[in-house]
Parts: C-alpha cells; sequence; structure tokens
C-alpha cells in the first residue's frame, strides 16, 4: 500500500502570505510529483460556510459561542474526507485549521468563552503531522497594507490573537503537535524554501510518526 500523505496546515495572522504560500507549496510538491491537496477554512461555500461567510462581512450577527461551533463544524463536515485523502497517499495542505478557530474565538474577550473551552470542539479532528506558523511583526504588516472589511481585521483584535497564538503553541506542543515557527517578514523565496524544507522533512517522517492522528 502506497504511504499515507501529510497533513499539513499553515496558520498566522492576516497578511502573513498564507494563501500565496500555499499555493507555491501546492506547486513545488506537485513538481517533485507528490500528490497534493489544498483546502482552506473556512470552506465559505458549504451551507455552514455560507453562515459564516455573512458573519465575517458583518451581513449577520451571531452569539460568540454559535458562531465559534460554526466555524468548528465547517471542519467536522469534512473530517472523512481529509482522512480518506490522507489515506489515499495526497499530502494535505490546510489554510488555517484549529489553531485560529480556537485563537481567533477567545481573543473576542468574551468572558464566558476561553481559549480552553474554545479548544474543546476541535478535539478528535484530523490532528496535522505539521503545522507551520507565519510569524510577522504587526510594523510589517502593516507595510504590506491595510486590514480588509472584514470582522476580526482590526489591529486591537491580531494583536490578541498573535499572543492568544502562542499561548495556545505551548499547550499543544506538549501534546507533541509539531509546530513551526517560520519568519514570514522575508522574501517570498526565502520563506517558501523554509516551509518547503519544514514539509519535506516532515514527510520523510511519517513512517516514524505513523497513521494519522486525532
Ligand atoms: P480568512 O481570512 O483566512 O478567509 O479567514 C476569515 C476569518 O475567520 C479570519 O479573520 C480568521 C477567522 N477564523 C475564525 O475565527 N475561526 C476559524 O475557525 C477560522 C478557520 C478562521
Ligand atoms: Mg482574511
Amino acid at each position: 500500500m502506497a504511504q499515507r500523505g501529510a497533513l499539513v496546515v499553515v496558520e498566522g495572522l492576516d497578511r502573513a502570505g498564507k494563501s500565496s504560500q500555499c499555493e507555491l507549496l501546492r506547486k513545488s510538491l506537485e513538481e517533485s510529483g507528490m500528490p497534493v491537496k489544498y483546502i482552506r477554512f473556512p470552506d465559505r461555500t458549504t451551507a455552514i460556510g455560507k453562515m459564516i461567510d455573512e458573519y465575517l462581512r458583518g451581513q449577520s450577527q451571531l452569539d460568540d459561542h454559535a458562531i465559534h461551533l460554526l466555524f468548528a463544524s465547517n471542519r467536522w463536515e469534512v473530517a472523512r474526507s481529509i482522512e480518506q485523502d490522507i489515506a489515499r497517499g495526497y499530502n494535505v495542505i490546510v489554510d488555517r485549521y484549529s489553531y485560529s478557530g480556537a485563537v481567533y474565538s477567545a481573543a473576542k474577550g468574551n468572558p464566558n468563552l476561553s481559549l480552553e473551552w474554545a479548544w474543546l470542539p476541535e478535539i478528535g479532528l484530523p490532528r496535522p503531522d505539521l503545522c507551520l506558523f507565519l510569524q510577522i511583526s504587526p510594523d510589517e504588516a502593516a507595510k504590506r497594507g491595510g486590514f480588509g472589511g472584514e470582522r476580526y481585521e482590526n489591529q486591537a483584535m491580531q494583536t490578541r490573537v498573535r499572543e492568544l497564538f502562542h499561548a495556545l503553541f505551548k499547550v499543544v506542543r506538549g501534546g507533541h503537535d509539531d509546530v513551526q515557527i517560520i519568519d514570514a517578514g522575508r522574501s517570498l523565496d526565502e520563506v517558501a524554501n523554509d516551509i518547503r524544507d519544514a514539509v519535506r522533512g516532515c514527510i520523510e517522517r511519517l513512517d516514524a510518526i505513523g497513521p494519522l492522528r486525532k
């Protein structure tokens, strides 16, 4: 049977270059003859995704817990297909995942919505073999242009999100998640090279890692 694929998550703040880097990674793996699929969260195409999209664009109001659970459901609705793709040998690149899910909701400052609470609905989802966090400074982010018009795209929220990502990484690394911080303030190529090396290393370690974890 063919080796299973790797589940690789790319995380970061807005403007860190996640989507461009995911695209470069996809191309580089394909050029080396490795099967690859790319998915992103939120997946705005499903029924749940449409509700999330309306919320993010400010066209609907939802309780903080309710929207949080929609984001998590949006991952659960494709969990099986991720597992199947991995088993068939595809390397699955995921643009934002559970880490964004927990951190953005907890960053809203709702006293009844802690990081711990926010993490719970993520438990049992396919566990990434590697998470690459694209790190940029607030100054570099500002240089790259203003925020878009969506909910959460403001300085106060981004500052809190940055802190919470690092708080969450401390916890999940204790649970043996492989989280690597990539300095994304450099040129596109420099960042892409580091990402490619990290992902190749992960693919080489898959035998040692064993089956896809939860
Ligand atoms: P995007 O800019 O990558 O399309 O993501 C849209 C916003 O949704 C972004 O501000 C991060 C936020 N988000 C959550 O709040 N929870 C989640 O689970 C995910 C995946 C994203
Ligand atoms: Mg965005």
